[in-house]
């Protein structure tokens, strides 16, 4: 037996407790100064560390935040009196994470999808962060819904990676967050997104339960069925719970711990009114915590008002800390927009 299996488990079910959710702020430094030039930050190491400071030390954030996942430059770096950001916090009684996955590359002979890459060296990177304090990881795959595709080649690749990585985060003690994105971009109906959905978690944990990774040691982190952005006919938000519940329940083991969605470029209400619908309505009926592990939701209204400037960091906490709570809401089904 892993001689982890405890930790893991404990670990699992402190990341999804009751009215608690994911943090996610682990955005590439690629990602990250994309989103600082979007609102006419500087885009340097510097300024990256100081919006990553403002979110860590935002007042009561862990009254509703369980963990944050970090990026390996971010779980390196330190508030400006010298605190180490793991260290604020696991003060705060967050639990620190990390992104270990090294992206998503073109996959080959498949023109339009990718497969994501960072297997190699992953059993040494995963001790180093363990002795950091990071409990959980976190790997994105992404499967674009096109013309002709996914194909079963790119959902394959993609599933095979994950299970490969979760089998070595629980050897080396971190919850994986095995989160396989079927993206919102295109203009595919809510029909289409639940197909493709259903393929590719069946396909993951097929891949999961081969790879020897145990169900309640581990997250999942999928997205919502949704229409296509460019879709003409969008869902209400009853649909687009009773369908993502549906998919769930018929493609997600109940032994999993917890499902922690991810918002996927919807609006932060929407983010916060899908994930109460399903809680209202099928939370007495399903195995798993069904909770938030957002970015762009949580981070979004805070990120616009902060513009780089010191000045504009107390108003941007409160705009953060009022999503969170918004999401914990949800995650209890009290949420009202
Ligand atoms: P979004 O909530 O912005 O989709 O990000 C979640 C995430 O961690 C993507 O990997």
């Amino acid at each position: 037996m892993n001689k982890y299996a405890d930790e893991l488990r404990k670990t699992a079910k402190a990341m999804v407790a009751p009215g608690k959710g994911i943090l996610a702020m682990d955005e590439s430094n690629g990602t990250c100064n994309k989103r600082l030039a979007s609102v006419g930050a500087e885009q340097t190491e510097e300024k990256r560390r100081q919006y990553r400071e403002l979110i860590i030390t935002t007042p009561e954030l862990g009254d509703s935040i369980s963990g944050a996942i970090l990026y390996d430059e971010t779980i390196r770096q330190s508030t400006a009196d010298g605190q180490l950001f793991r260290e604020a916090l696991q003060q705060k009684g967050m639990i620190p994470g990390i992104k270990v996955d090294t992206g998503a590359k073109d996959l080959a002979g498949h023109p339009n999808e990718k497969v994501t890459e960072g297997l190699d060296g992953l059993r040494d990177r995963i001790a180093e962060y363990y002795q950091m304090g990071a409990r959980f990881a976190k790997w994105r795959a992404v499967i674009t819904i096109g013309d002709g595709i996914p194909s079963r080649a790119c959902i394959e690749a993609n599933a095979h990676a994950l299970a490969r990585y979760a089998a070595l985060c629980q050897e080396g003690g971190l919850v994986p967050i095995v989160e396989p994105e079927v993206m919102m971009d295109g203009d595919h109906t809510i029909e289409r997104c639940y197909e493709v959905t259903s393929e590719t978690l069946r396909t993951v944990f097929d891949q999961l339960a081969t790879q020897g990774v145990e169900f309640d040691q581990m997250i999942l982190k999928p997205n919502m069925v949704l229409p296509g952005k460019g879709c003409s006919q969008q869902a209400s938000v009853d649909q687009v719970a009773d369908m993502t519940m549906r998919c769930l329940m018929n493609n997600v083991p109940a032994a999993v711990t917890g499902v922690a969605f991810l918002s996927g470029g919807q609006d932060e209400q929407s983010a916060s009114a899908h994930l109460n619908a399903m809680n209202v309505k099928y939370g007495d009926m399903i195995p798993w915590e069904v909770t938030f592990s957002y970015a762009r939701a949580i981070q979004g209204p805070a990120l616009d008002n902060w513009q780089g400037k010191q000045s504009n960091v107390e108003k941007s906490q409160a705009l953060l800390a009022h999503r969170a709570k918004c999401n914990s809401a949800a995650h209890k089904g009290e949420y009202s927009p």
